[in-house]
């Protein structure tokens, strides 16, 4: 993820969640948070240049990756972006000496369960009534 991707980076999350990031938080993640690393996704349609359609952001702290955000564009969903994009991210964090990856999802998005599921991701906790909607903690070795 570059700075001139964060307007498309910015509609995706706003399209994909109901707390989206504020408005400067891509731009600090990008150029100041150095424990941060950011990819996206892009798409080259014939004639119309590339398309940012996904994007995920890790924070690194020693051995842990902890898998901050992760979204795909709705017009782009269920064809392998999501994975394909989990899969660079965790293999990024591996190389910088992650031992296992962390995350929170809502226990009600199924969609994001079932892609974690799939990396091995296993719940390892809850937090009731946080926000509108109970959090699973899942962990991965
Ligand atoms: C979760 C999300 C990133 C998945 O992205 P995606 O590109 O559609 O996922 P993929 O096409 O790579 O799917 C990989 C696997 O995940 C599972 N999956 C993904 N979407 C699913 C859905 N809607 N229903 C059931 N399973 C789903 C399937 O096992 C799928 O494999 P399959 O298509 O071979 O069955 C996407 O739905 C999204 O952006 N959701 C909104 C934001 C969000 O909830 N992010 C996660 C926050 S914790």
């Amino acid at each position: 993820m570059q700075a001139d991707d964060i307007p498309a980076v910015r509609a995706i999350d706003q399209m994909s969640f109901s707390l989206p990031w504020p408005e400067r938080a891509y731009d600090y993640e990008i150029h100041k948070n150095q424990s941060s690393l950011l990819w996206v996704a892009e798409i080259d349609p014939p004639g119309e240049g590339s398309k940012v359609v996904g994007m995920v952001v890790i924070w690194q702290i020693l051995d842990e990756a902890h898998i901050a955000t992760l979204a795909v564009h709705p017009d782009f969903r269920r064809q392998g972006i999501g994975e394909n994009l989990l899969l660079n991210a965790l293999d990024g964090a591996l190389d910088r000496g992650a031992k296992h990856a962390m995350l929170e999802v809502r226990a009600n998005n199924w969609a994001a369960r079932k892609l974690y599921k799939g990396f091995g991701f296993e719940i390892v906790g809850r937090r009731p009534r946080y926000y509108r909607d109970n959090i699973m903690r899942m962990l991965c070795l």
